[in-house]
């Protein structure tokens, strides 16, 4: 469906035309002053400079041609050379009626569906997650989800940190423990143990332990090196460990991801890759692109135009073994086999910027991925504590996510449960959806690439730009909606009609005929806080509506369904903004 905006511009476009000026000039867009009106076009001062002539005299001879169009309720110019427009009752709401009837509400799906592979999440087997994960998780699920929105296909990578020195460190520590489990024993030709001989809570000791203590005990580190080298070479005992060391941390990721609304449809890792490394290396060799420099092998990846030094992209140590960019250029060469996707999406801490510009440059150069596939990475700042440091426990930890969402979880419960008539059961479950609101909210209205400041407090609010508080809009309306169904209303009855009854009314009207070109433009940036800032806004319009106008308590029956359907609209589009950053609103709260 055609744009808003787009429609307003092409009728001052023709009024340009048929002052005899280039119809280009007439480019509506939203006020910047809606003090004075709530569209602007400002085409006469570029025009000025074309035509040679005061911008003035231009503006009033294309107001003069506006006057005829039905799209303006008013035109008014004013010095040097804006035209102020307003619109009219009639075309705004025959443009919202066609909103509602539309597929997604007017926004338009790919006319060519296109593969988009996420890659996202990527936590670290072994290793707690922590604070820092959180952004990862819940902007790829955003952006996977846009994807989807807008009619493409969309597949979810978590990518999993598996391999290498973490997890030798790992095996190390717990061989050091138990020399005596079967895992070690070189002579050991039976049935491994089906049970892990350790929890999730053991591993969680572990990892952290064990890597500071390869900092300070050669002998440790070079044990752990001994350990990957063993577990990389395919022996069984290292193998069979290492598979108890997956389950038990992958079964925990799950929990954890579950929680978060977060789900991943491919839970491939580094080590899948492990067996397809010396074929990519033949093939990087082969082709005269890696060569050997101080012993490693490497890619050149710098380009003329650099302005700052690429270094080369490292393929293989000088011991032969295989780095982080080996695994993740070997991931890409196995998803172009697989999937020959047409975009890849990496959503990572953007301190990996320069990372990721040496793989993909790589990537492309060596013709491991396709000419037509799109590399593409979202880097994304760091989660502050108030104090504006990187978000810490009280006493200067690594704060774990799992702690963090259960804290707010549990301060939630406690708000919801206050004041409220709810059943145990259902002031859970309400607060769950309120507590993840909260999270997933305070995050993604950022822009990605901007570090935030996590505030527990402020995210919990319900009033402010906050998920509780969109949450609690929704929940309004529905509970609105449900009313009118009970005194024996037929929403599907109800439609828009022209008629505007106040000014808060137009707003929330206007507002939602943005929605499209919302959508598009968050989709075209990866750009979730797009949404959050347009939902923010549909909130606080919906809000001004709700207390200016009587809305069940309208007399006018006809009027009355008018709002409701304008109720169902809006409710509509804030449910579809959710579902893209992957949170939903309970039914009451
Ligand atoms: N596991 C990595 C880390 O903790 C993140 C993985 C990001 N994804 C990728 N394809 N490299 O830094």
């Amino acid at each position: 469906m055609e744009k808003f905006l787009e429609k307003l511009s092409k009728e001052t476009a023709l009024a340009f035309k048929e002052a005899g000026y280039d119809e280009n000039l007439g480019k509506v867009g939203v006020s910047n002053r809606p003090d004075l009106c709530e569209y602007q076009c400002n085409g006469a001062m570029a025009g000025a400079k074309l035509y040679k002539k005061a911008p003035i005299m231009i503006a009033n001879e294309v107001a003069e041609k506006l006057k005829e169009s039905k799209a303006f309720s008013s035109v008014e110019v004013c010095p040097p050379g804006f035209i102020n427009l307003n619109v009219s009752d009639d075309f705004l709401t025959e443009f919202v009626l066609e909103m509602s009837a539309a597929n997604k509400y007017g926004v338009e799906e790919a006319a060519e569906k296109k593969m988009y592979m996420v890659d996202y999440g990527g936590p670290n087997v072994a290793k707690p997650l922590h604070v820092g994960h959180l952004r990862s998780a819940v902007i790829g699920e955003s952006i996977k989800r846009i994807i989807r929105y807008m009619g493409h296909e969309a597949i979810g990578d978590i990518h999993l940190g598996d391999w290498g020195l973490q997890m030798g460190l790992v095996i190390a520590a717990i061989k050091e423990e138990q020399p005596d489990l079967v895992y070690f024993d070189e002579n050991f030709d039976g049935e491994y143990p089906a049970e892990a001989p350790f929890t999730v809570g053991d591993l969680e000791e572990i990892y952290p332990k064990a890597s500071a203590k390869s900092k300070v005990d050669a002998a440790f580190k070079d044990e752990a090196m001994a350990c990957t080298k063993k577990l990389q070479d395919g022996d069984k005992g290292y193998r069979a460990i290492w598979k108890h060391i997956m389950k038990v941390s992958v079964d925990d990721l799950k929990k954890n991801y579950d929680n978060l609304n977060v789900n991943f449809e491919l839970w491939k890792g580094e080590s899948d890759v492990h067996d397809v490394i010396p074929e990519m290396v033949k093939y990087l060799k082969d082709g005269g692109f890696a060569y050997i420099s101080e012993g490693a092998l490497v890619v050149d990846v710098k380009e003329e135009t650099d302005t700052k030094e690429i270094p080369p992209c490292m393929i293989l140590k000088s011991d032969g073994a295989s780095l982080y960019n080996t695994t993740d250029l070997a991931t890409i060469m196995v998803r172009k086999r697989d999937y020959n996707p047409d975009y890849i999406v990496y959503v990572t801490d953007k301190r990996q910027e320069l990372y990721f510009e040496q793989v993909f440059r790589c990537a492309k150069k060596t013709g491991l991925v396709d000419k037509k596939t799109e590399l593409v990475h979202i880097g994304f700042g760091t989660v502050n504590g108030k104090d504006g440091k990187p978000f810490k426990t009280r006493d200067g930890g690594v704060m774990r996510l799992e702690y963090l969402v259960n804290d707010i979880n549990e301060k939630m419960l406690e708000k919801i449960s206050t004041g409220r008539e709810m059943s145990k059961e259902e002031a859970e479950s309400v607060s769950k959806m309120v507590a993840l609101s909260a999270i997933k909210y305070g995050d993604l209205s950022n822009q990605a690439s901007k570090d935030y400041i996590f505030d527990t407090e402020r995210f919990m609010s319900f009033e402010g730009d906050t998920g509780p508080y969109l949450l609690y809009t929704v929940v309004r309306i529905k509970s609105i909606l449900k009313k009118f169904v009970e005194n024996g209303g037929n929403i599907d009855d109800c439609k828009v009609m022209s008629t505007i009854s106040n000014a808060s009314h137009k707003n929330l009207l206007m507002k939602i005929t943005g929605y499209n070109d919302m959508i598009e433009g968050a989709f075209e940036e990866f750009a979730p806080h797009r949404i959050c800032a347009y939902l923010y806004d549909l909130a606080n319009v919906f809000n001004s509506f709700y207390h200016e106008t009587k809305i069940l308590a309208e007399e006018n029956e006809e009027l009355k369904k008018s709002y409701i359907a304008l109720l169902k609209l809006t409710l509509g589009i804030a449910e579809d903004c959710m579902e893209c950053l992957g949170f939903s609103a309970p039914d009451k709260m």
